[in-house]
């Protein structure tokens, strides 16, 4: 089936400043991407407009090297769709050698490509400043079987070089899941900032609360009653050690030194194996040559800790076979696999580097009613959870500019760890 849709076409722009002054050349990649997505209203101007260089220079001596940092496939085309520039995203998305594209058509990069031709010769006449459809790129046979089609949300609009038109694609599935990444930070953002108001307001009066306990302890002359105040003092201390856990992240800031993945790995498979000495196999699956970042040791410990502890507990479990109850069966299994990614995207940002830490196991899966939500914080499936293990390990892992994701199902949960390389 194919998703090509009807273009939806904004205004055609009349003033030619409209997009405002040429904005830096880098960083802004990444607002600038913000504008292209299809969630937002249609916007006549560019999103990619922000990297563009001046329209007083001329298309030939522009430098479009900036447009090389975007996630997003960028071509820019003469309205018979004679393909002039193709950056890097486009070259790696669809497998053809930049040389090869700029020789071609852009609208021969779709499956239907009448929809584009059409809509180029339509932004280049200036009958409409910018138009949003959705198609099918035809990658390169090189992909393999079932992956040489990639839905695209592709935007066309006007630049201010005359008889220039830029052509944008966005991975309908990356879009997807960015907005879902952006959410999810913003949610958490939000979730962070409640939780760290409340802590203070429950912190402040548990000290009132233990002092007035003991001293009530003091002058109790039957000491049986004693039991009462000391259940007091001890709940305010777990509730104490709980909003210190919630307020650790903001607490200490980082330090950064040099990191080895797989000594952070190594570590952590000796500490959980010492807690769960029978029963369960760890499994090293290391790609040595990933190189040292520079990062917090103790944070990514930490974060690795929780996620693996995580899928210790839930073998721990007791349920049905078979994948439930295996720590007490003995064939419970944890994989640490590390790995290099390359052309990364976290959040909107690209990257060419990345090492991916994946924490696999073999139990009964994340339970469903929570799986959406695991990274917020006191969200919990298990009795005696508290909820706080994953938004930490997120919270570390996002200082280090990556992210965690979950894949999970009865007998195989993954949680990938990315982060960015150097
Ligand atoms: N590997 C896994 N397999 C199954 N469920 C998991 C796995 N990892 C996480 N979960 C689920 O996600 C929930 C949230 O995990 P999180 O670490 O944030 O909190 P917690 O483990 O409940 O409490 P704590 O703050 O002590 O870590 C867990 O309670 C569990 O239900
Ligand atoms: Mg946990």
């Amino acid at each position: 089936m194919t998703r090509a849709g009807r273009p939806r076409e904004s205004p055609r722009r009349t003033a030619p400043d409209d997009a405002g002054p040429a904005a830096p050349a880098l960083p802004a990649a990444a607002p600038a991407l913000t504008a292209a997505s299809p969630a937002l209203p249609a916007t006549p101007v560019p999103a990619s407009a922000a990297l563009m260089p001046s329209a007083a220079a001329p298309f030939e001596t522009a430098d479009l090297t900036a447009l090389d940092q975007l996630a997003t496939m960028v071509a820019v085309a003469d309205a018979d769709g004679r393909c002039r520039f193709a950056n890097a995203a486009l070259e790696d998305r669809t497998g053809v050698a930049r040389r090869a594209l700029q020789r071609g058509r852009v609208s021969e990069l779709l499956t239907e490509p009448r929809a584009l031709a059409d809509t180029l010769r339509a932004v280049g006449a200036a009958e409409v400043a910018c138009s949003r459809f959705d198609a099918v790129l035809q990658r390169a046979p090189a992909f393999g079987p079932g992956h040489t089609e990639l839905p695209v949300h592709v935007i066309v609009s006007q630049t201010d070089w005359p008889g220039c038109v830029m052509v944008e694609m966005i991975e309908i599935e990356q879009q997807t899941r960015a907005d879902r990444e952006e959410r999810a930070i913003g949610q958490a953002q939000a979730g962070k900032e409640l939780l760290r108001n409340l802590a203070h307001e429950i912190k402040n009066p548990l000290g009132g609360i233990r002092g007035a306990a003991q001293l009530l302890e003091m002058e109790l002359g039957d000491r049986a009653l004693a039991e009462y105040t000391r259940v007091i003092v001890h709940e305010a201390d777990r509730l104490h050690a709980l909003v210190d856990r919630l307020l650790a992240p903001q607490r200490r800031a980082q330090v950064v030194g040099d990191v080895n993945i797989h000594e952070i790995c190594e570590r952590v498979r000796a500490l959980v194996l010492a807690e769960f000495p029978r029963g369960l196999r760890i499994v090293r699956d290391y790609d040595v040559s990933i190189p040292e970042f520079r990062g917090d040791r103790e944070q990514l410990i930490q974060a690795v800790l929780n996620v693996v502890r995580n899928a210790t507990q839930a073998l721990a479990e007791p349920g049905a076979p078979p994948h439930g109850g295996r720590l007490a069966r003995g064939d419970a299994e944890i994989v640490l696999r590390t790995r290099i990614a390359r052309q990364l995207t976290v959040g909107r940002q690209r990257y060419r580097l990345a090492l991916e830490l994946h924490v696999q196991d073999n139990g009964p899966g994340v339970p469903e009613a929570i799986r959406e939500r695991i990274f917020v914080p006191l969200v919990s499936g298990r009795e005696g959870g508290s909820g706080l293990g994953l938004t930490l390990a997120q919270t570390f892992v996002q200082q280090h500019l990556g992210t965690i994701e979950c894949d999970s199902a009865p007998g195989r949960t993954v949680f990938r760890i990315l982060i960015p390389l150097p």
